[in-house]
């Protein structure tokens, strides 16, 4: 099995439990989710939009809301949240089941908004595909955002947070700014420092 595999049936299984208590617990500690939204308004009006790593759809939810003329695309591997956010989809939105490694647009032609929120940190390996297929989603012109953990100074919390399947080691923030014209690279701490978390929003510029 290739470490990808193995990676997408741990987080498979992780979500297949997850998904149950998702909604009500993560609130507590999946922080800016709402600011990388408003920071998208200020620069972006978009009207094919993806959300990669999609979950349970709380940010498909906001997306309708914020720009209702937009088509939403959500992908996500896990077959128990995406049944979640099916539940909260109206008729702009599409769901794909899938592990995300490249370009998902062939059907419908580039995206103009890309979001990541607290999914690429979980693509291990997989990270700088991700960011490269967004890349490839993506028009000319075309927003990425993406908001998630950052950094812990604590070993201890990182080793924890590697046992939830999630990376915290500053890695995506360099690549997502060589890739794309940053627009917004900040971070930002949560719990009096335990741990930092960030949000990037770039342009693609060819
Ligand atoms: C922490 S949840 C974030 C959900 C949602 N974006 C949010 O902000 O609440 C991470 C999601 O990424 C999905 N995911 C992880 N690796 C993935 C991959 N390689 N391809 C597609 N989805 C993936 C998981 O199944 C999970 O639903």
């Amino acid at each position: 099995m290739s470490s990808t595999t193995a990676q997408n049936t741990a987080l498979e299984r992780y979500y297949r439990l997850h998904s149950r208590i998702y909604d009500g617990t993560r609130w507590s500690f999946l922080f800016g989710r709402e600011e990388v939204l408003r920071r998208v308004l200020r620069v972006a009006n978009p009207r094919r939009i993806l959300e990669v790593g999609c979950g349970t759809g709380r940010n498909l939810v906001s997306l309708r809301r914020l720009f209702p003329e937009a088509h939403v695309t959500g992908v996500d591997l896990s077959e128990q949240m995406l049944a979640i956010a099916a539940g909260k989809a109206d008729g702009q939105v599409t769901l794909l089941r899938r592990s995300y490694s490249l370009p998902v647009h062939a059907e419908g032609g580039p995206f103009d908004l890309v979001l990541f929120s607290y999914a690429l940190s979980m693509f291990n390996p997989g990270w700088e595909q991700a960011i490269d297929a967004a890349w490839g989603d993506l028009e000319d012109g075309g927003v990425i955002a993406v908001v998630d953990f950052s950094h812990s100074r604590f070993s201890w919390f990182r080793r924890w947070m590697g046992v939830n399947h999630v990376r915290m080691e500053n890695h995506l923030w360099p690549r997502l700014g060589q890739k794309f014209v940053p627009l917004l690279n900040d971070r930002f701490s949560a719990y009096g420092g335990l741990w930092s978390y960030g949000i990037f929003i770039g342009r693609k510029q060819l």
